[in-house]
């Protein structure tokens, strides 16, 4: 639910511009709220207000947590060149406390039309991490480019979890078609974020694919339910740094329209 505090409101209109839903109607003398039926609860009205007038959903917007300073261009690019994927973790557990906190964190990450629909699966510990690799590597025995693989894992190795004390899942219903993407973009913010905490994702996709095609690899997850794993990361304490930035592609870029600089 939208509520205008009138008496706070200027008529700046700002909330007009931001809504992506077109709840916001502004004449001369007043902002009128209609089409609430369309608003996504993204809260870009309540952040935008320069004075606070407006209400999302009965949350005070005087208790909301101001934005910034964000890293600089510098600093944020140092995290995005110098990650890598991590493949050789301490047998050390991850901290629940702080995976929470990572989690809390991708809660932020965008959602296509703000559904928010992204919940996370916590595997942890070798046996069970052993019991839902068993079931990924089913899924591929007898496909002849995974037979390496295949016989990695039954030599006692961990080709799918790379040893890591601790796998996430991003899961969501699967109903909305970009719900694939609300799960990468949840975990694609998560490996971005491990670093600066001490830990280290590499992600899963031999599970991610195994889970698309066989129910059994969503049971073995104690998955019943209608939620399905639908992007994955391991996650761990780093038992290795990496020292430089390894080359990659040159950047391919096509321009269309607009003004040659
Ligand atoms: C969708 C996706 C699936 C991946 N699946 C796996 C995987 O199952 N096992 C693995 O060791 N690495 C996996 N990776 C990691 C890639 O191999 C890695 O991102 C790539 O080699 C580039 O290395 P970097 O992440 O260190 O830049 C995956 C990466 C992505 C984006």
């Amino acid at each position: 639910m939208i509520q205008i505090d009138t008496s706070r409101c200027v008529l700046c209109g700002m909330c007009a511009r931001v809504c992506a839903a077109h709840c916001f109607h502004l004449t001369e003398k007043a902002v009128h709220v209609r089409h609430e039926e369309y608003c996504m609860h993204c809260g870009h009205c309540t952040a935008v207000c320069p004075k606070a007038a407006v209400t999302l959903d009965g949350v005070n917007p005087d208790t909301l947590e101001h934005a910034g300073p964000f890293p600089s261009q510098e600093s944020l690019s140092a995290l995005i060149r110098g990650r890598r994927s991590l493949r050789v973790f301490k047998e050390d557990a991850v901290p629940r406390e702080t995976l929470l906190q990572a989690l809390d964190t991708a809660r932020y990450a965008p959602t296509g039309k703000n559904l928010e629909n992204v919940s996370w699966l916590v595997l942890e510990g070798r046996d069970t991490l052993r019991r839902v690799s068993d079931s990924v590597v089913n899924v591929f025995r007898g496909e002849e480019r995974m037979a390496a693989l295949v016989r990695s894992h039954d030599s006692g190795s961990d080709p799918i979890f790379r040893g890591a004390p601790c796998v996430v899942f991003a899961c969501a219903e699967g109903a909305y078609d970009l719900d694939i993407v609300n799960c990468s973009i949840a975990v694609a913010t998560l490996d971005l974020l491990l670093p600066t905490m001490g830990l280290g994702g590499c992600w899963a996709g031999f599970a991610m694919r195994a889970a698309s095609l066989d129910d059994k690899v969503c049971a073995a997850m104690g998955l019943n339910g209608s939620l399905r794993p639908l992007a994955g990361l391991m996650v761990g304490l780093p038992d290795l740094h990496y020292r430089r930035i390894p080359p990659r592609r040159a950047l391919r870029v096509q321009w269309v329209g607009g003004e040659k600089a």
